[in-house]
């Protein structure tokens, strides 16, 4: 929960984000190595990628380089579909409504430009008032200032008014007109969406019929203060094309009879209900109604697509070192690569010795000393305090397990540092290293110590159609390695009688 010590990172990190996956590649290894001078672990990293496990001669030029998509290098537009129903739901049919504010623009423009591709999607960002035109706009969706509400009651003491602006965005969006419209999608200006997993669970539902689809929120009393029946806005939530259709038409007598209710998604909730509209819910939109670090959570994330993560300002920065833009920057790293499995839990053992491995993918893994059962590792470890400010763990609407203190027991967390695609085996290899914090080395265990190990590689498959299926769990397997201070860990689908044994 507090912040990161200061610690090597990898150096690739330090490049300038945007070409730091070319590096390796496009210049000599020697003269990645002299920029890599300060860190051993660089050392490894520029001879590693070469020694792919079964791959024979692999040439460094093979393994095709990933770039980070930046945003004004976006692909070219897609073509406007020609409506045809039986068409599989893409991106096309999303439009977004973002409810933002001026007085904060300038700084959480730049969460929306990490994941908006201008020419692929369509939505508009709703203002409270004007704001001036920046350099990088281009990048962002238009910009709406919202109608005037100031005739609407609004009784609640604690909340602001606002409430009833941006809870009429999604019919302000409506009567824009948009052609060819399947799902409306709302999110504040502090979420960070998934793109491709948001279709990828939209693609699910009919949309041709009433759907209000989100998630409620991690903190059980904000749940009993609102809803559990309600979806939280800022962890972002759909409604089908017919259902906002019919909101649009009674939204505005709706919210009239609602003046007491604090904020806008639950004056949503409201009309929902009046509608006779249940919240479908599903468990990769995040509001995170917490404070402090999202790693136990974003370790141990439910077996389903990766949707939003909210709350970027109130939480720290996913990755240690960085501001919380370079931390999402990462991430765009394996989204752009296999978008379904980011975040994916597996868990496996080094039976040799006795440790448990948890790959959270594109993310984090972690190596505990025991053998602990997939049944605790699923249980997000209590990193974050609750939106109340405690610990407690009777705050939460799902089970936690405690941070322990032992120190023996702590993980060791190894932090996604690079990740590439190599297109001959149709595979993804990702780095995680060490992050070293100063108490690991008090335990006094006669055991292999796992600190030793300073980076991970990680080599799996990506799946494309993973979420067409029943939801199952990956499978990892850790493999031999004569490479010094790193473990080698395969991820994949579990074969048909393949399950996790302790023993
Ligand atoms: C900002 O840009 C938009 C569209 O690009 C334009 O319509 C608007 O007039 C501009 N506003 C200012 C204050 O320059
Ligand atoms: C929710 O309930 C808690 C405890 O009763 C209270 O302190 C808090 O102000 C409530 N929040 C809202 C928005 O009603
Ligand atoms: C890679 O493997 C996945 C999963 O088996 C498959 O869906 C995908 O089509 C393959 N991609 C290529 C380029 O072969």
């Amino acid at each position: 929960m507090k912040s990161h010590p200061k610690v090597e990172d990898n150096c690739l990190w330090d490049q300038n984000m945007k070409n730091q996956f070319t590096i390796p590649w496009k210049f000599p290894k020697l003269v990645v190595s002299s920029i890599c001078l300060i860190s051993v672990l660089c050392l490894f990293y520029t001879v590693s990628f070469s020694n792919v496990p079964s791959s024979s001669n692999q040439e460094l030029g093979i393994i095709k380089t990933i770039h980070v998509v930046e945003q004004d290098t976006t692909p070219p537009p897609v073509p406007s579909p020609k409506s045809k129903p039986h068409e599989k739901t893409n991106l096309h049919h999303l439009v977004f409504g973002i409810a933002a504010s001026a007085r904060l623009w300038d700084r959480r423009k730049n969460y929306i430009k990490l994941w908006w591709k201008p020419r692929q999607m369509r939505g508009v960002v709703w203002l409270d008032k004007a704001v001036k035109n920046g350099s990088g706009d281009h990048l962002l969706p238009p910009v709406k200032i919202s109608s005037d509400t100031s005739e609407f009651k609004y009784k609640n003491p604690k909340g602001h008014r606002s409430a009833i602006r941006i809870s009429r965005i999604i019919s302000e969006t409506l009567r824009l007109g948009f052609k060819d419209v399947r799902w409306f999608v709302m999110g504040d200006d502090d979420t960070f969406f998934l793109p491709d997993n948001l279709v990828r669970v939209l693609s699910k539902y009919d949309h041709n019929q009433f759907y209000y689809i989100g998630s409620s929120s991690e903190s059980h009393l904000q749940n009993i203060n609102f809803s559990y029946g309600m979806a939280y806005g800022g962890g972002g939530f759909a409604i089908s094309y017919p259902l906002a259709k019919v909101l649009a038409k009674m939204q505005d007598r709706c919210i009239q009879r609602y003046p007491g209710l604090y904020g806008s998604d639950d004056r949503i909730h409201a009309c929902m209900a009046e509608l006779g509209v249940p919240l479908t819910k599903e468990p990769g939109f995040h509001q995170y109604d917490v404070y402090g670090s999202l790693l136990g959570l974003l370790a141990a994330h439910p077996v389903a697509p990766l949707v939003s993560l909210h709350h970027l300002d109130v939480v720290e920065p996913i990755f240690p070192n960085v501001n919380r833009v370079q931390a999402l920057k990462r991430l765009k790293v394996p989204i752009n690569l296999d978008s379904a499995a980011v975040m994916q839990q597996s868990v496996c053992y080094d039976k040799t010795r006795s440790w448990t491995v948890s790959v959270s993918w594109g993310y984090v893994v972690q190596i505990y000393r025991g053998i602990f059962s997939v049944r605790e590792m699923e249980m997000p470890a209590r990193t974050f305090l609750n939106w109340y400010r405690r610990a407690d763990y009777t705050g939460f609407s799902f089970n936690t397990r405690p941070v322990s203190r032992h120190s023996c027991q702590k993980p060791f967390s190894y932090f996604l540092s690079n990740a590439l695609y190599n297109d001959g085996k149709n595979q993804t290899a990702s780095e995680y290293v060490q992050h070293k914090v100063s108490s690991s080395s008090d335990c006094k265990w006669k055991m292999p110590d796992p600190s030793r190990i300073e980076r991970v590689e990680v080599y799996k498959r990506p799946d494309p159609n993973l979420w067409d299926k029943a939801p199952r769990r990956n499978c990892c397997r850790v493999l031999p390695t004569k490479k010094k201070s790193t473990m080698v860990i395969d991820v994949g689908v579990c074969g048909e009688d393949e399950f996790i044994e302790l023993r």
